[in-house]
């Protein structure tokens, strides 16, 4: 059984029984990279705990406020403070129950005009809790919310139907520090508040190979609708940091997610099996994808049948030393539809577009449109693979074979890219349609060939010179017409 792995450094997670040879000179890798990583990026401890942190501007047009029910934060009818539930924000005392008590009387109001918990200046240590309907978090100037130690806070739950097990040990998986299941009109926002999940405990969890069940999210929302999480910082989550599964009409604007650039699978925003879901302005970095849109795991996910469809990922930007800033995949056995990504800025990337698929997942990826991105010291811009061999039980159908049709890249960017676009199809489902029009990737240097197998398509007004499988020159009607 394979284990889920960051996606290009699997240095722990890889190894069933490292040497300690190999530990040390492993570790002692990591610690030069890692000096490496904090003069570059001024974080001075394990964790992320600058207090200055970039938020990106918005000045800008184009706005997708119209996918969630009030466009922009409603006003509920009853506000009311964590410190009314006996909440301490001295940095030590559990709020656990402060938490448990005031969702449980907020939720009263959810048919009389909704509530909003505020959270006042100061550090407030919590275990998991859940949010309600017609409600409102708020984290006032100077909330941090932080996410408790003991992994007994972080109770196990049932798999998701659409994998089967946990991602990464079977059977069940940690609760996210803030949940919700089968909820209406949520709202996460503030005074650029922060919530950070300290996972540097579950981290070290997974890199010793201690780890019992699946690592919790920071938040998760499942089977729910009508979703806005703006001007909030996300920090440290002990594994994807935002997951909407099962939901539709969900606004992410507005967020900056930071995590250490080594820590293992602390993706940024993950849509699994959602829809009409908007991700604006948003500036990331993490040990993982900045945006990775999922559908569920090999024959699990396509029993459920799930997709995520009608997405928008619109200026977002960050980096990821090993991992790529949009992926598609690996988990799309639901199928994955329409998607649109504007305006991507990548930088120091493993690479900038991924789409990843397997013999096992079924399922499909159509439609897909990438504009106007643009990337820096990135090893591998645009990389297409299938192969992992990563699936979640033996009963996974070899015969079950994606559909990859139709992925549209224009007006792309490249300087100092280190590598040329890898596209591998899968033999016997070559990915077609891929059409890439005004492509241009400087700094690769020569031979500056392109790697393709099992895929067809298009390439119009590309540099450097794509492989023969992309040079139909214009023919086929799916690059003419988009
Ligand atoms: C949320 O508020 C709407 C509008 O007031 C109401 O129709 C709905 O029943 C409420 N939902 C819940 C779960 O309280
Ligand atoms: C939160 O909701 C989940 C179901 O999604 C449930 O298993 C868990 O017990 C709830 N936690 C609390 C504290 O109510
Ligand atoms: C693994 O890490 C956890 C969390 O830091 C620690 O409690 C545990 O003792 C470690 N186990 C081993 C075998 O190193
Ligand atoms: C986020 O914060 C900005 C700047 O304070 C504010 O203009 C905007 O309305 C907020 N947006 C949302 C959706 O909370
Ligand atoms: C393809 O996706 C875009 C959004 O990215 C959408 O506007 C368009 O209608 C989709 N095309 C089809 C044929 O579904
Ligand atoms: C392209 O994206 C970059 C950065 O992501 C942005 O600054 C620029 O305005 C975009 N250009 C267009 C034409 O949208
Ligand atoms: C690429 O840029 C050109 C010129 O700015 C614009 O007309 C065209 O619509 C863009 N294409 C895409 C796919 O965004
Ligand atoms: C497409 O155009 C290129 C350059 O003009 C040429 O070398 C290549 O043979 C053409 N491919 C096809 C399939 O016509």
């Amino acid at each position: 059984m394979d284990l889920e792995k960051p996606c290009m450094s699997s240095i722990w997670g890889g190894l069933r029984r490292p040497s300690w040879g190999l530990i040390l000179l492993v570790l002692t890798a990591l610690a030069v990279s890692w000096l490496h990583v904090t003069t570059k990026t001024d974080l001075s401890t394990w964790e992320v705990t600058h207090t200055q942190i970039p938020h990106p501007p918005i000045q800008h047009q184009k706005t997708c406020s119209s996918f969630y029910l009030h466009g922009s934060v409603p006003k509920r009818k009853v506000v009311m403070s964590i410190t009314d539930f006996g909440g301490v924000g001295d940095g030590k005392t559990s709020n656990t129950n402060a938490f448990h008590r005031a969702v449980e009387h907020l939720k009263g109001y959810g048919e009389k005009g909704g509530s909003q918990l505020n959270v006042p200046v100061g550090r407030w240590v919590t275990g998991s809790f859940n949010l309600t309907s017609n409600f409102t978090l708020y984290l006032e100037k100077g909330a941090v919310i932080l996410g408790s130690k003991d992994p007994k806070e972080w109770p196990v739950i049932e798999p998701l139907p659409s994998y089967g097990r946990g991602r990464e040990r079977l059977r069940g998986r940690h609760i996210s520090l803030i949940h919700g299941n089968g909820l209406d009109d949520v709202v996460i926002t503030g005074q650029e508040g922060r919530i950070d999940g300290q996972g540097r405990m579950w981290w070290k969890l997974w890199w010793n190979r201690t780890l019992e069940h699946t690592r919790g999210h920071l938040l998760e929302l499942m089977n729910s609708h009508n979703i806005l999480i703006s001007n909030v910082t996300f920090l440290n989550s002990p594994f994807w940091t935002i997951h909407p599964v099962y939901c539709s009409n969900v606004v992410i604007k507005g967020v900056t997610i930071l995590a250490p650039l080594n820590a293992p699978n602390t993706d940024g925003i993950d849509p699994d099996s959602s829809s009409y879901v908007c991700i604006e302005d948003c500036y990331i970095e993490s040990g993982d994808d900045l945006v990775a849109v999922k559908s569920g795991w090999d024959q699990y996910g396509i029993n459920l049948a799930r997709p995520s469809s009608n997405i928008i990922i619109r200026r977002v930007s960050g980096t990821t030393p090993t991992c790529s800033g949009v992926g598609i995949g690996s988990e799309m056995s639901g199928g994955i539809s329409n998607v649109l990504v504007e305006d991507l800025h990548v930088w120091d990337a493993a690479a900038g577009l991924r789409v990843k698929t397997d013999r096992g997942r079924g399922g499909y990826i159509t439609n897909i449109t990438i504009a106007n991105m643009t990337m820096e010291r990135v090893k591998i811009p645009i990389r297409f693979s299938s192969g992992s061999n990563d699936h979640p039980d033996e009963w996974w159908d070899p015969n079950a074979l994606p559909v990859v049709r139709g992925i549209f890249i224009g007006n792309v960017t490249g300087v100092d890219i280190r590598q040329a676009p890898v596209l591998e199809g899968l033999e016997g489902a070559p990915f077609e349609g891929i059409c890439m029009t005004n492509v241009q990737l400087d700094g690769i240097g020569p031979p500056a060939t392109w790697h393709c197998e099992s895929v067809v398509g298009d390439a119009i007004g590309v540099s450097p010179m794509p492989c023969s499988q992309l040079q139909r020159n214009g023919s086929s009607s799916w690059c003419r017409h988009s």
